[in-house]
């Protein structure tokens, strides 16, 4: 979190206008990225000083905490436990897809704050099920207690991070522009720099996972301009960043299959010329990415689909 810019917006709006200030470990958007535990509790006394809370999505704790442990000055002595303790007292109210870290379909909302607590307590029932399971059938609950324990094992936190470092490091030996250090989530290639040709308008980042897709069958996700929704007035808001996200979860790749999918990423970026923008067909107004159908803007998807079929190497 950029401090300076944090204080800034809270100036600017009044404390009295924000829910809540939320940091999200590791950080979808900017490539997996973890935060620091210094730069967590900074955020924490800012945030409380104006009696703001403090949510953390808590999705990949685990793999944020071994980015703590391996990379901040401090922690190396530290268990993952204890790390994921000291981040999470920071915080009002923490939740969790229970998908990533603990590898189970379902999440959690935690708080220590009885008063928060009790206003969460009568949604419960109306939007996810009674308090007692939440919507989540019982295997699940008991699949997700393996999972926060397992999760926590230095070797299991760092294993999803460990593979991305790979398959980001052999990108990089083979030239294609991606996210650096590795993050936590997946491997994120830049597809500003994948696509120059192309305008944010014209959806780069959606456009190399479509092509990514025909030629290697591996399914990527646009984290850019398409991931936003247009403003107010209709106007397209441009991403900071285009990026095409290559989830690598854990337990769930071989590393030759990893490494099927960087050999098909170099060849598409020696023939990155082949691939043009995208337009709607459907697009909702809200969560477009979710729901929205595109097409590509000139049929390019022929030509590349061509070029792969007749390259020798690939028959
Ligand atoms: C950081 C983060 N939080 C929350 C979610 C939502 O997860 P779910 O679909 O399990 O509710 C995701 C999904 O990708 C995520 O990456």
């Amino acid at each position: 979190m950029d401090l300076e810019a944090l204080e800034r917006v809270i100036a600017e709006k009044g404390a009295d206008k924000i829910s809540f200030v939320r940091m999200e470990a590791t950080t979808n958007l900017i490539g997996g990225q973890p935060f620091s535990m210094e730069n967590l509790k900074a955020v924490s006394e800012i945030a409380h000083k104006n009696h703001l809370l403090l949510v953390i999505d808590c999705s990949l704790i685990s793999e944020n905490a071994f980015f703590i442990k391996t990379r901040e000055a401090g922690f190396s002595e530290k268990s993952i436990p204890e790390i994921i303790q000291e981040m999470l007292q920071q915080a009002d109210l923490i939740y969790m897809s229970g998908r990533k870290s603990t590898m189970a379909r379902g999440g959690m909302i935690c708080t220590n704050d009885e008063k928060i607590y009790h206003e969460i307590l009568p949604l419960v029932p109306v939007f996810e099920g009674f308090i007692t399971y939440g919507g989540m059938s019982t295997k699940e609950i008991e699949a997700m207690a393996v999972g926060l324990r397992e999760m926590v094992d230095f070797n299991v936190a760092g294993s999803g991070a460990e593979m991305i470092n790979f398959f980001t490091n052999r990108l990089i030996s083979l030239g294609v522009p991606v996210v650096t250090p590795p993050g936590g989530l997946g491997c994120h290639v830049d597809a500003i720099k994948f696509l120059p040709h192309l305008s944010q308008t014209e959806y780069p980042a959606g456009a190399l996972a479509a092509a990514f897709y025909i030629v290697s069958g591996c399914r990527g996700m646009e984290r850019g301009t398409l991931s936003m929704d247009r403003d107010k007035n209709g106007k397209e808001e441009v991403s900071d960043m285009e990026l095409m996200r290559l989830a690598v979860p854990r337990r769930s790749f071989t590393m030759s299959q990893i490494e099927f999918a960087a050999d098909r990423l170099a060849w598409l970026y020696q023939h990155r010329n082949l691939v043009h923008g995208l337009k709607w067909i459907e697009e909702p107004p809200v969560l477009r990415f979710f729901l929205g159908k595109l097409t590509s803007i000139d049929g390019w998807e022929n030509s590349l689909t061509e070029a792969i079929k007749s390259d020798s190497r690939m028959n």
